[in-house]
């Protein structure tokens, strides 16, 4: 019997790899992800560069869309440091949309009890070198890996991994989604590597960060929302407002699904009346895409 790999198991107990058929349904060509980018809406795109230091910590400098065209900027990923995010595929490419709900209904039926009640999607083109660092997801999520290599690390969603205090933050949406991280962790990681036509999932929860092996690399990382997910999260904001204003509220860990359930509601309140603004709404961006700048990206001056 091996230890549980997350707090918050559900149905998924571990990483654990699904075929799927986005690739040989032609979505990740070249033609196909410049045609995308050419149509896709400016509002739903973020670029990001990514700098890590020799302790593996992260800095993050955030592009604007920029004016190349879609087979510039596809160059400009292909041969940069870039992470290029389209968000809400639902809206933006209701095709390829289509096609990953059919594969994520095949995911979902390999697991008894699992019924998602929200999915959204984010296409992820990224450069070769590029990483993602340690991070959560308040979410369940199926990434479907579409090209290139990839080696996902996914980490045990316990309090030392992923401390109850941090996820209140993230789900509060006061800090970006990166944790804590320690080169210490690696010793627990179960490591992936994902091939085209490979789809992952994880625990809900579970801690993971991505690296590109040497591949330009498109994927589509699909979330989704349970009800026990939806109680959670709303839980752990509840928490959130909970211990700013000086109270110690127990961990969500220890809740029945009635507490859960309550806490969840008071955070719809909550919301509804302003608590916990937002305060990471207004990103400065840094740069734009440039195939012949390095790293992708040439620095935008005020
Ligand atoms: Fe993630």
């Amino acid at each position: 019997m091996t230890a549980a790999r997350t707090r918050y198991a559900g149905p998924i107990t571990e990483a654990r790899i699904h075929p799927h058929g986005l690739v040989d349904q032609g979505f990740a060509t070249d033609e196909a992800l410049a045609d995308i980018l050419d149509r896709y809406p400016a509002g739903l795109f973020d670029i990001n560069l990514y700098d890590y230091d020799d302790a593996g910590q992260v800095s993050l400098r955030t592009g604007a869309r920029g004016r190349l065209n879609g087979a510039e900027l596809l160059a400009a990923i292909q041969q940069g440091r870039l992470w290029v995010n389209l968000r809400e595929v639902e809206t933006g490419w209701p095709e390829l949309w289509a096609a990953a709900m059919a594969e994520f209904g095949k995911v979902q039926g390999a697991y008894a009890g699992m019924r998602a009640v929200r999915n959204a999607g984010q296409l992820i083109l990224s450069s070769p070198k590029a990483r993602v660092p340690y991070h959560f997801d308040a979410a369940g999520v199926v990434l479907f890996h579409m090209r290139g290599r990839k080696r996902i690390y996914v980490y045990p969603g316990d309090e030392a991994h992923l401390a109850e205090i941090d996820m209140e933050q993230v789900v509060a949406r006061q800090t970006t989604e990166e944790l804590p991280y320690d080169l210490a962790f690696e010793a627990d990681a179960q490591v992936m590597d994902l091939e085209p036509g490979q789809a992952l999932t994880w625990p809900l929860y579970a801690p993971h960060r991505v690296e590109n092996l040497d591949r330009f690399c498109v994927s589509l990382s699909m979330d989704f929302q349970t009800w026990p997910s939806r109680f959670r999260n709303g839980a752990l904001f509840t928490n959130a407002v909970l211990r700013r204003a000086g109270a110690r509220p127990r961990f969500t860990d220890a809740m029945s699904t009635p507490e859960l359930a309550a806490r969840w509601a008071a955070s719809l309140a909550l919301k509804r009346a302003g608590a916990m603004k937002s305060r990471i709404a207004g990103f400065e961006r840094d740069f734009e895409p440039d195939a012949a700048a390095a790293d992708g990206a040439r620095p935008l001056t005020a």
